[in-house]
């Protein structure tokens, strides 16, 4: 039986790896074997890497990509993509390829509020507490001065502070909900330090507002936090063209396509099992950016999914018509990220990545980011109303397929070429493979 461990997180990495691989492994010195194999040899950008999060035993890598020839708004960008599934960063090429062809992207950001709220109890009269906090309004404001100074100073910072009654959920549950502009920051520190400096202005005052009896100078602060959800940090992405320019070949025309493709989207809008898949591709696109950009993918995850369910049903995020003869495909997302702070400026890739994207503002990386979404759904969708998914997809999986059955590297010269003319299944590449084998064998 594993015995549990006091004091891990003091001990060295090596004796943390000593711990784990003779703890948990059969092999101690393979599994000590693989953890070193992905250190970085360079000293000082593996102590990095050791002291972005904690108790580290070694790096996780994933590729990163690139997907070229992106025309958003006049402007071509080469946009980089940190991802580990296959046939993602193709799509997302080769619907930049397409688009290129018919006038680009064009994106604009909408707006950029972001929202944190202290929450709180508070045990007496409605009337009362408004008035506190009308009269504490100002002086919360004041009180973060040090923490805002310089976002002010570059045209951000607090915007609104508001009361909002929550008791009709949670008996004596009330909110400081508050507006932020963090400019080119993604914010969260931002809008926690504030947050939280609010919620210690808020209780110390409570206790000497004369109108208040004891109990209700007892505010109790439950948490001062950020919302991830930001229906008013939001971007559009569109890409258009004439009906007949949607065709590129004979099996399809322009017309057919776009009744398919819009049908395909209206599912995805009305059928939440759809629009699930259909979201989960468009995210494909958006994490594989945010990730390679440094940004929080978690935050913008759940707040693109949030945003999916505004009107009260999962629903699809792009949306397609077709109107006087002209094909349009859109989508709106939030999408709450930082060109400045958090890994932006430490980690050398993310660095790396931002200057491939001309060292983009916020609001510029909110349009690229939903243009890699959008496109990625194009390119998912064509696929799937035409020719399926499978072909492309396991086409671009042929690779994983060989290297799972370590084909060495004439096995995949030979087999690349045969499955340039052949289907690509799991099954016909073992196949294929062991009759290669059996024949270099005789
Ligand atoms: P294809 O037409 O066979 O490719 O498409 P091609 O060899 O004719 O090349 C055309 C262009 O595609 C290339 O132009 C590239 O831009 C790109 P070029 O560079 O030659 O001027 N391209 C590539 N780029 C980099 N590396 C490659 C490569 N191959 C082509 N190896 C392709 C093949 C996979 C692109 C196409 O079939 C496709 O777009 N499929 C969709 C794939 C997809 O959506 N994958 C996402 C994973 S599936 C999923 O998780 C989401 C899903 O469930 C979402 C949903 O249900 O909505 C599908």
């Amino acid at each position: 039986m594993i015995k549990s461990i006091t004091g891990f997180s003091k001990l060295s990495k090596s004796k943390k790896i000593d711990w784990i691989v003779d703890t948990y492994f059969s092999n101690a010195e393979e599994a000590k074997g693989i953890l070193k194999q992905y250190w970085n040899t360079n000293n000082n950008l593996q102590q990095l890497h050791d002291e972005f999060i904690e108790n580290t035993i070694t790096n996780y890598y994933l590729p990163l990509g690139v997907a070229p020839n992106f025309l958003i708004n006049d402007t071509l960008y080469t946009i980089p993509m940190a991802i580990e599934e296959s046939s993602v960063v193709a799509a997302a090429s080769k619907a930049a390829k397409f688009w290129l062809e018919r006038g680009g992207f064009k994106t604009e950001v909408i707006s950029t509020t972001k929202i944190g709220q202290v929450h709180f109890i508070y045990k007496g009269d409605f009337d009362k507490l408004n008035k506190f906090f009308n009269q504490v309004k100002s002086r919360l404001i004041d009180d973060t001065e040090a923490i805002t100074k310089n976002m002010t100073k570059r045209g951000g910072g607090i915007l609104e502070i508001e009361l909002r009654n929550k008791t009709s959920d949670i008996d004596n549950y009330y909110q400081l909900h508050t507006s932020f502009e963090t400019l080119d920051a993604m914010g969260a520190n931002f809008i926690n330090s504030c947050l939280e400096q609010f919620a210690k202005t808020f209780k110390q005052e409570a206790l000497s507002f004369d109108l208040f009896s004891e109990e209700e100078k007892q505010i109790e602060i439950v948490m001062s936090i950020l919302s991830n959800y930001v229906p008013d940090c939001l971007v559009r992405a569109e890409v258009s063209c004439n009906v007949e320019d949607l065709s590129e070949n004979a099996t399809i025309s322009g017309e057919a396509f776009a009744n398919k493709f819009i049908q395909a989207v209206q599912i995805a809008e009305v059928e939440p099992y759809r629009a699930v898949t259909h979201n989960k591709g468009i995210m494909n696109g958006i994490d594989a950016v945010v990730l390679a950009t440094g940004n929080d993918f978690r935050a913008v995850e759940a707040g693109v999914h949030a945003y999916a369910s505004r009107h009260g049903k999962y629903s699809s995020l792009t949306h397609a018509k077709v109107e006087n003869g002209i094909f349009t495909f859109w989508m709106e997302i939030p999408l709450a990220l930082g060109t400045v702070g958090g890994l932006t400026g430490l980690h050398p890739l993310v660095k790396l990545a931002l200057e491939l994207l001309h060292k983009p503002s916020a609001k510029e990386l909110m349009q690229i980011v939903a243009v890699a979404g959008l496109a990625q759904n194009f390119a998912a969708l064509r696929s799937l109303t035409t020719t399926g998914i499978q072909e492309g997809h396991m086409k671009m999986h042929l690779m994983n397929i060989l290297n799972q059955f370590e084909a060495n590297n004439t096995e995949k010269e030979i087999l690349t070429k045969y499955f340039k003319k052949n289907t690509v299944t799991h099954n016909a590449v073992i196949e294929a493979l062991n009759k290669l084998r059996v024949s270099n064998e005789n």
